[in-house]
């Protein structure tokens, strides 16, 4: 008999259930029922302080388009992750405790940098684990793609789409800030895909100059309106030209709600533009996971049950060049795979004349 633990950690995305569908599936036919599935509630907090359900197969049926997650998810820091909570726990103890307790062989965890770190730092301490890569950010060092990633670029696309019309109508400028924490894969696809006529990304400082001629440039051949695609973490030259310390005390007295209302302000000012600012925010992550993260789910969720079946541990499931393969934890845990400002992709959209502002 096997004993499998499994959490979410970390925020939601699309494409969770469909991921633990896959894992569950993968176990009761490969091992032929012989299986028992420990869910953890809320994530790593149900590891630490032991709350659990005993889960079955019918528990994961009907659940490949369902959003969220079943487990439900939390947030907890890995750099306080060893600090004891604030009744004096070691919550690395007990976590240990309740997985040698539960007599488990094996923890599945699904989630995204932080979890990982904390995943890794659990297989240092001699836990059997899997990590499944999830985030609408894509910023998972080690695979080609998280879970999450494309449905949130449909629904980023979507809003685009939308701000397009009436963008047109009124012959305004718009930007639409696109999530993704500190990388802007997520901003790069959705603005390519919604043609944004100018995409702010993290690992490409801008210059507001540079942006106000982009919509110049368009004003003069009478387009008539301008889309940016704004990342959340977009930053300035200036601003990463500061140190840590200059920074944060810039950003102590912010008085925008994010970026993009900075860059709303600047283009007004510099241009006269009539300048709107829209926020999709998390309906990024929220909804049904769309196909393509469907099969993707799947198959991570399918390949990491074969690895517990064949008890092979301290992996991340990852897909590279459209295959599933295991990656070691402790070679990917804490590297962020960020958008290069050299690639490909830069450059191709940068021939199609989309301006990022560099
Ligand atoms: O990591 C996923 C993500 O949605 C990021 O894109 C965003 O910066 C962050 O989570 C938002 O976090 P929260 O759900 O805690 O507001």
């Amino acid at each position: 008999m096997k004993r499998v633990g499994m959490l979410t950690s970390g925020g939601d995305c699309q494409a969770l259930n469909a991921t633990m569908r896959g894992v569950v599936k993968g176990l009761y036919n490969g091992l032929k029922g012989d299986v028992e599935i420990y869910g953890f509630e809320e994530g790593y907090k149900g590891l630490i302080y032991n709350e659990y359900r005993m889960m079955n197969s019918r528990d994961f049926s009907g659940i490949l388009t369902k959003g969220g997650t079943i487990l439900g998810s939390s947030r907890q820091s890995f750099k306080s992750m060893k600090d004891p909570d604030e009744n004096g726990l070691n919550k690395v103890e007990a976590m240990k405790q309740n997985y040698r307790k539960l007599g488990l062989d094996c923890l599945v965890i699904l989630g995204g940098n932080g979890t990982e770190k904390t995943a890794n730092l659990l297989r240092e301490e001699g836990l059997n684990i899997i990590h499944l890569p999830k985030t609408i950010d894509n910023d998972i060092w080690g695979t080609d793609m998280t879970f999450g990633f494309q449905s949130a670029v449909d629904i980023a696309t979507d809003c685009i789409d939308c701000i397009h019309t009436t963008a047109a109508s009124h012959g305004r400028v718009f930007i639409v800030e696109v999530m993704g924490h500190k990388v802007g894969w997520l901003t790069l696809h959705a603005g390519i895909a919604g043609g944004a006529d100018i995409v702010l990304i993290p690992e490409i400082p801008y210059d507001i100059n540079k942006v106000c001629e982009a919509i110049e440039r368009r004003n003069q051949a009478k387009k008539g309106f301008t889309i940016l695609a704004v990342a959340e973490g977009a930053i300035s030259k200036e601003d990463a030209a500061l140190s840590k310390k200059e920074y944060k005390a810039k950003m102590a007295s912010y008085p925008y709600p994010s970026v993009s209302y900075e860059i709303a302000e600047q283009i007004k000012e510099k241009t006269g533009a009539d300048v709107r600012v829209t926020v999709p925010g998390h309906m990024q992550r929220g909804g049904s996971p769309d196909p393509y993260d469907r099969v993707l789910s799947t198959r991570l969720g399918a390949r990491a049950a074969k690895l517990i079946i064949d008890k092979e541990y301290g992996y991340m499931v990852a897909i590279v060049n459209g295959e599933t393969c295991k990656v070691p934890l402790g070679e990917v845990a804490g590297r962020l795979k960020m958008v290069d400002p050299d690639s490909g992709i830069i450059e191709e959209a940068k021939l199609t004349g989309i301006s990022f502002g560099d």
